[in-house]
């Protein structure tokens, strides 16, 4: 039979983009595919955790074994996320738009006399860094990700302080190297040392499937040794 290491765990996984209606026909995304986060869910199915992955839209079918529940925008990401909760981990793969349109139109957008509508942006909640804080319900072990244009490492580290998450998964999406949308990434694992120093560890490219295997494989020796 095969190994089951996560057997008994729960995980929750955000994956994909959020939209975030304008009115009721237009929206705001992004081009996040979604791939890196179905296949870690497919990956933590497989070492035997029971599996919540909460996903914006996406074209990928759901990964057997696991439950998924499909949202649109940030907000309903959240609500899903909490009710999700609790879990043993948390890993927040989803590509969660920053803002969204403050006063979403009732009825479509029209061109007038008046000229173009202005687009007045909101912040949405950041669910990664709500989950981190969280006093009761929090995870014990809460992964980020970190999907950065240009300065990479720089720009994860301050990630890393500001979320208050565990580890931090950073990518370069820059247009060059496909990531978004594409079958690869070239990730660096980011941890936290004895003395919280932080641990950067990169590693060659990786197809999404052999980047959501090493993820687990991590997982599971973090959770073997916390256990002895
Ligand atoms: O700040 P930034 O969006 O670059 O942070 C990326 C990490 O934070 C990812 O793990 C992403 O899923 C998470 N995030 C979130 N909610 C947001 C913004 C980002 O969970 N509103």
């Amino acid at each position: 039979p095969q190994a089951q290491p996560l057997k008994g765990r729960r995980v929750l996984i955000t994956a994909g983009p959020t939209l975030e209606p304008i009115d009721p026909v237009r929206y705001i995304a992004n081009r996040s595919s979604g791939k890196q986060g179905f296949a870690i869910a497919a990956a933590a199915q497989a070492a035997g955790a029971e599996v919540a992955l909460i996903s914006g839209p996406v074209d990928l079918d759901d990964p057997a074994g696991v439950t998924v529940e499909h949202v649109e925008s940030a907000r309903e990401m959240l609500a899903a996320v909490e009710a999700a909760l609790p879990t043993d981990i948390a890993i927040f793969s989803a590509a969660v738009a920053d803002w969204r349109v403050a006063h979403e139109g009732a009825q479509k957008l029209k061109k007038t006399a008046a000229g173009i509508p202005p687009l007045q942006l909101t912040e949405n909640p950041d669910i990664l860094a709500t989950i981190s804080n969280l006093r009761d319900k929090r995870p014990p072990l809460v992964i980020g990700f970190a999907a950065e244009t240009e300065h990479l490492i720089e720009n994860a580290k301050a990630k890393f302080a500001r979320k208050g998450c565990d580890w931090i998964v950073a990518n370069d999406v820059s247009p060059g190297t496909g990531v978004m949308g594409g079958d690869r990434n070239t990730v660096h694992l980011l941890t936290r040392g004895e003395g919280g120093e932080i641990k950067t560890e990169s590693f060659a490219v990786m197809t999404k499937e052999e980047v959501a295997a090493m993820l687990i494989e991590r997982i599971v020796s973090t959770m073997t040794d916390s256990s002895k």
